[in-house]
């Protein structure tokens, strides 16, 4: 059914198990110094991930698992670039278009604070926004989760004619 709402909020969360020897990559960009990465059936890109969902959420679209199932070989080392750019799809195939969105990764090691920039514009590009518009804070777990990553995603959605 259509939606008339002008705007309408969107949120999405992953998180990933790490282990040793794994790439870790955070919003399209990796993450280099990692001691872990994640461990993960695609591309392990957690906050990725979060961003697709809450773009799905958004809008009542279910979520990425309905799209791109982890249990299907096919998606196996997926690049999360594509899951992100099928939902953004389902999103502007409504009529709707991302307006700015925020970025919560609770990671303890290693500081992401020297990717901040990277990570805003990456995801900025495959969003269609400005990097102004793309808003990241990174969290410790303070010790509670050391070989875990978690994300948190908000994104406010526009409808394209408003
Ligand atoms: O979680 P906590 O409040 O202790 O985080 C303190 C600071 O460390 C925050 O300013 C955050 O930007 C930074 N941080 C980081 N990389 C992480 C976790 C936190 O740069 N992986
Ligand atoms: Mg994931």
């Amino acid at each position: 059914m259509k939606s008339f709402l002008a705007y309408r909020i969107g949120y999405g969360e992953d998180a990933h198990r790490l282990a040793a020897g794994l790439p870790l990559v955070l919003g399209g960009v990796a993450v280099a110094h990692a001691e872990y990465g994640a461990v993960a059936h695609s591309d392990g890109d957690a906050l990725l991930h979060a961003v697709a969902d809450a773009l799905l959420s958004g809008l009542a679209l279910g979520d990425i698992g309905q799209y791109f199932p982890d249990t299907a070989a096919e998606w196996r080392g997926l690049d999360s670039r594509l899951i992100l750019a099928r939902a953004l799809e389902l999103v502007r195939e409504r009529g709707y278009q991302p307006v700015n969105v925020a970025l919560v990764v609770t990671l303890d090691r290693p500081k992401l604070g020297p990717l901040r920039a990277e990570i805003a514009r990456t995801v900025a590009g495959l969003l269609g926004l400005p990097e102004t518009e793309v808003g990241v804070s990174f969290k410790t777990s303070e010790g509670l989760a050391p070989e875990h990553v978690q994300t948190r995603v908000t994104v406010l959605l526009e409808r394209a004619d408003v």
